[in-house]
């Protein structure tokens, strides 16, 4: 077992080996990836991927504790991010009500919340309260409703200023979410905070990724940026094809498998 990463080691990691986060929402996946990753992100995609849902927006704050609570128990030395469900934060007091009742009832290290220099200020009072937090910025997931659709982010000029604002609010790590690699680079270089990256190229400090999407699990569509390490949901029907053809003819459970 490892040992469980600081928000120093990962404030160090900025300009050197990139940081690995990928989500998880329960114990058997968050074990399986804990050993590989720097950080488990309990992400509020949960939502689509684990509960069917078209969007992020209708997740809550008991759904994402409840999952968190899983995944804490499948990698407790992992370094675990809280995702704060659309709707959690709105003004300061709720953001740091919400973030105090991560820290009470999980093991999560530290909250991630969506938003640019209109949330800095929120910000900083939960950092000044204790709160470790990871912004952020690009394209933001819980705006889809609003925004009409999931839009790449192309203001350079914005995006560094959005960084810039979450750095000096106290932030200890910044996701960057759909951007093109040359913003992304210039976004980086502006903060002193590693700049995690999931549709913004490789000029970063760290990639994330939705755990059952690297798996090739999640079928319904692949966004580019997405590569699929793995064929999981063929592999996955095959298997429980072969399992329902052996129960049928009766070749399943052989002696091996019987007391
Ligand atoms: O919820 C999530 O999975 C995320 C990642 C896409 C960064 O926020």
């Amino acid at each position: 077992m490892g040992k469980k990463i600081t928000i120093d080691t990962i404030k160090s990691a900025k300009g050197r080996t990139p940081l690995v986060m990928v989500t998880a929402y329960d114990a058997l996946f968050a074990k399986l990836f804990s050993p590989y990753v720097d950080m488990i992100l309990v992400g509020d995609s949960l939502n689509m991927i684990f509960a069917g849902k078209s969007d992020t927006l209708s997740a809550t704050m008991d759904q994402m504790i409840y999952h968190t609570k899983a995944v804490c128990a499948g990698a407790r030395e992992s370094f675990i991010v809280f995702d704060m469900p659309y709707g959690s934060y709105t003004t300061k007091k709720e953001a740091l009500q919400n973030a105090m009742r991560v820290y009470k009832e999980t093991c999560a290290d530290a909250i991630k919340l969506e938003g640019g220099k209109e949330k800095a200020k929120l910000i900083e009072h939960l950092c000044k309260n204790g709160v470790a937090v990871m912004g952020h910025i690009g394209l933001l997931p819980q705006h889809v409703r609003g925004e009409g659709g999931y839009k790449i982010a192309t203001d350079k000029d914005a995006l560094i200023e959005d960084a810039k604002a979450l750095e000096e609010a106290g932030v200890f790590a910044i996701v960057l979410e759909g951007t093109k690699s040359e913003i992304a680079k210039a976004v980086s270089q502006s903060v002193h905070v590693p700049i995690i990256g999931i549709g913004a190229g490789k000029e970063v400090d760290g990639q994330v990724l939705v755990g059952s999407d690297l798996l090739g699990l999640f079928e319904d569509f692949k966004p580019k940026f997405v590569k699929h390490y793995l064929n999981g949901a063929q592999l996955m029907k095959e298997a429980i094809a072969q399992y329902s053809k052996e129960v049928r003819d009766k070749t399943f459970p052989t002696k091996d498998h019987s007391y």
